[in-house]
């Protein structure tokens, strides 16, 4: 009789966590990803590693050139916006063209920044404004402007912040304050949408090859993360199962220039 019950049993839980595992495999696939900033660098390798799975991706960028060539050379599932992350009216026509391309939006990472280093004498009002209006206030603006599709979706917001986000250093005045700014913003933005369904992550990366603050991505190639590294990480967060959600991820090289 036990067997039985116990067969009965083993019967009953193949049939529920089968369609769970399926689902789980194939759920990027026809999602929709907004990502700011993926002309290039650690935007343009998430969205390469989103096609992969079968997502449709929409990238922005300052420029319309810049956008619609990086666009194409990620495919045909890959779209190219001209958007400024300063400017709400900007993102919301962004969002308003995902959804008319794409009919949905699962996704959106908040990703453009910039990088402007220098004493405190030295740091410009210009470059402070520019700091803080791109790489705080422009995921604010992001946010705003995708919020009710997301929640519609059920989605996932995730924000590229920064190790500078929890370790202060010299010359990083405006991008220290950005990035701290940035990550108390997604944490606390979290709270707010959780129980909404809509997920929030933040990643703080190291030191990552890029062309970020002027650099060649072939500087530090040999020890540096790579942007397809931050491409598997979010390809694992969407994945991940729905019940649990790593809010803050602090990821660095694992081995220092010198070493
Ligand atoms: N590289 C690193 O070591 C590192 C480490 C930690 C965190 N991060 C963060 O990672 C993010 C991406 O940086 P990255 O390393 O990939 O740098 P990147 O290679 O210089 O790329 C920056 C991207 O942001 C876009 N962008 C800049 N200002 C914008 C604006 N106002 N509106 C829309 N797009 C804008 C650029 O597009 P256009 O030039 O075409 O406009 C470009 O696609 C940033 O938030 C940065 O702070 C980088």
């Amino acid at each position: 009789m036990l067997k039985l019950i116990y067969s009965l049993y083993a019967f009953a839980k193949a049939i529920v966590t089968l369609p769970q595992n399926k689902m789980k495999m194939s759920q990027l696939n026809g999602k929709v990803a907004l990502i700011t900033g993926g002309t290039k660098g650690i935007g343009y390798g998430i969205a390469e590693a989103l096609l992969t799975k079968g997502m449709k991706v929409a990238i922005t960028g300052r420029s319309k050139a810049s956008a619609t060539q990086a666009a194409a050379s990620l495919g045909p599932n890959a779209i190219g916006i001209q958007a400024d992350v300063k400017s709400l009216e900007s993102q919301e026509k962004a969002v308003v063209a995902v959804i008319e391309a794409f009919g949905q939006l699962d996704v959106l990472l908040a990703n453009a920044g910039v990088g402007h280093f220098a004493s405190i004498e030295d740091m410009s009002v210009t470059q402070w404004e520019d700091t803080i209006d791109t790489n705080l206030t422009g995921v604010f603006l992001s946010v705003k402007a995708s919020l009710a599709a997301i929640k519609k979706s059920k989605g996932y917001i995730i924000t590229i912040s920064s190790l500078a986000g929890t370790n202060f250093f010299a010359k990083g005045t405006a991008y220290n304050a950005s990035k701290f700014g940035l990550t108390g913003f997604t944490q606390a933005l979290m709270l707010d949408v959780r129980n909404d369904d809509v997920k929030v992550t933040t990643i703080m990366p190291g030191s990552v090859s890029s062309h970020f603050g002027g650099r060649s991505p072939e500087d530090g190639k040999d020890w540096r993360i790579q942007p397809e590294d931050l491409g598997q990480m979010v390809v694992d967060l969407l994945q991940m199962h729905p019940r649990t959600l790593p809010s803050k991820i602090e990821v660095r090289p694992s081995k220092t220039a010198s070493s």
